[in-house]
């Protein structure tokens, strides 16, 4: 199938690199011409495993192409994907701009007959609203169709090529029956419903899993003021097999570029329609105290004031397995740290970017150098196997501050160290 995908993000190239392992040819619009250079030129442009590879076999076998405009991308394409930033507007609503830019951008040049994709994650109603807009200015003959995306950052080509679901939101069996046959060669359910019903499941899957990360670390906050281990609980409770061992890493509060974005929208979503999710207005509460939590910690491991004092900070990602820096909280807990008056020095093993208020270094055992506190940020596996004796040896001060649950307290105590985790 002649495919077109718009916007080369995380979403776009997944998608676009993967329907072209598919056999599909897939031609890509994006708007930022340094980035349609580096794809032309073989490289991604972000860090994402086995994308690299899978763009380079697209593109050498012709079957992937790129552009810089969109209206060239459309053309002939049975199939136009919309992969486009969906962020957080100024009342915590989602801003479409983007995606109502580009709808009134190619709108008028689709052939009739085209499946229009929406692959954001859009507000509750926006598929509806698109076809009714682009029924009035007189498209004829496009068919709007809901198909949100579930990958994660880090695993996000096999989430591809092994999907947990394929949900397909249309209100025109045949739309659905060709998006369906897209994904032909997956093996995956499938869930066909009403475009409304699939934005929403993606809105409800997000907030559910945001939901349960916010548990997780309010029983750690629990388990901490009354003596408890949090690993221990958590383990115990997870071979409920209707609570599970995934999922509920106690850690510094979600983030990334949905989690925060998407609870809020979809808080907004329910507002709008007349509901009151005090439920996620309470996991958003919560989750952004649990950075000021961590931050606290760092304070007390100071000696209970900050100025003056360096933070060695391991792990900058939002998590392990990406370098996305979007919605960090590890980004959030420097901004915090160096706002209550400390050096920051932090390493992280995928990102090299220049970072305001932050000093970057090549190593944990640089960032442990002379560090007052040592604070474990991102879950990055090579941080559970530092050498604490070692790093022990090269920190000013005597603490470790573990907001991932990385270590074995004892051992960072037979090292000589103090320990902080989370709930523990
Ligand atoms: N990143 C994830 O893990 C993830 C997972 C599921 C769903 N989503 C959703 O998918 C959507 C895209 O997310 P993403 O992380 O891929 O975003 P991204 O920011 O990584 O990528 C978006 C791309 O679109 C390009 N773009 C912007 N305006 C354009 C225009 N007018 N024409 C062509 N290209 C344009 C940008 O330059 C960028 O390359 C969002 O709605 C997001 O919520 C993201």
């Amino acid at each position: 199938m002649n495919v077109s995908v718009i916007g080369a993000g995380y979403v776009g190239l997944v998608q676009a690199a993967g329907l072209a392992a598919l056999g599909h040819r897939v031609v890509i619009g994006e708007i930022d011409a340094e980035r349609v250079h580096t794809l032309e030129g073989g490289d991604s442009p972000f860090r994402e495993p086995g994308l690299a590879e899978l763009l380079k076999s697209g593109t050498l076998a012709g079957t992937l192409q790129f552009t810089t405009d969109n209206v060239a991308a459309i053309k002939s394409a049975r199939i136009v994907f919309l992969t486009l930033p969906t962020p957080e507007g100024a009342d915590g609503a989602a801003d479409l701009s983007i995606v109502e830019g580009v709808v009134d951008e190619i709108g008028g040049k689709l052939e009739p007959g085209t499946v229009l994709v929406l692959k954001s994650t859009v507000p509750v109603g926006t598929a509806d609203r698109v076809q009714e807009h682009l029924d009035q200015v007189g498209t004829s003959g496009i068919v709007v169709v809901s198909n949100p995306e579930f990958l994660a950052e880090g695993s996000a080509v096999s989430d591809f090529m092994t999907p947990s679901r394929i949900v397909i939101g249309a209100r025109v069996r045949e739309a659905a029956d060709v998006l369906a046959d897209v994904y032909q060669g997956l093996d995956a359910p499938v869930v066909f419903t009403d475009p409304t019903s699939a934005e929403m499941i993606k809105y409800a899957s997000n907030a559910y899993l945001a939901t349960r990360v916010t548990f997780g670390n309010a029983i750690a906050n629990v388990c901490e003021a009354i003596g408890a281990d949090v690993m221990d609980v958590l383990r115990g409770m997870g071979h409920d097999e209707r609570i599970g061992h995934h999922f509920m890493k106690p850690g510094p509060g979600f983030g990334g570029s949905c989690f925060p974005k998407d609870t809020k929208a979809l808080v907004s979503i329910a507002r709008a329609a007349g509901y009151r999710f005090s439920l996620l207005e309470g996991v958003i509460e919560v989750n952004e105290a649990q950075h000021h939590l961590v931050v606290d910690k760092v304070r007390a491991a100071a000696g209970g004031d900050l100025t003056g004092k360096t933070v060695g900070m391991l792990g900058l990602a939002y998590k392990a397995g990406t370098a996305d820096l979007r919605g960090s909280p590890a980004l959030e807990l420097a901004r915090l740290i160096h706002a209550a008056g400390a050096k920051v020095h932090a390493f992280d093993p995928a990102v090299q970017s220049e970072l305001a208020d932050i000093v970057m270094v090549g190593s944990t055992m640089e960032a442990a150098r002379g560090a007052d506190v040592l604070l474990i940020a991102t879950e990055w596996p090579e941080f559970a196997e530092m050498d604490v004796e070692a790093v022990g040896e090269l920190l000013a001060g005597d603490a470790v501050v573990d907001a991932r649950n990385l270590l074995d307290p004892a051992v960072v105590r037979s090292a000589g160290l103090r320990y902080w985790g989370v709930g523990r």
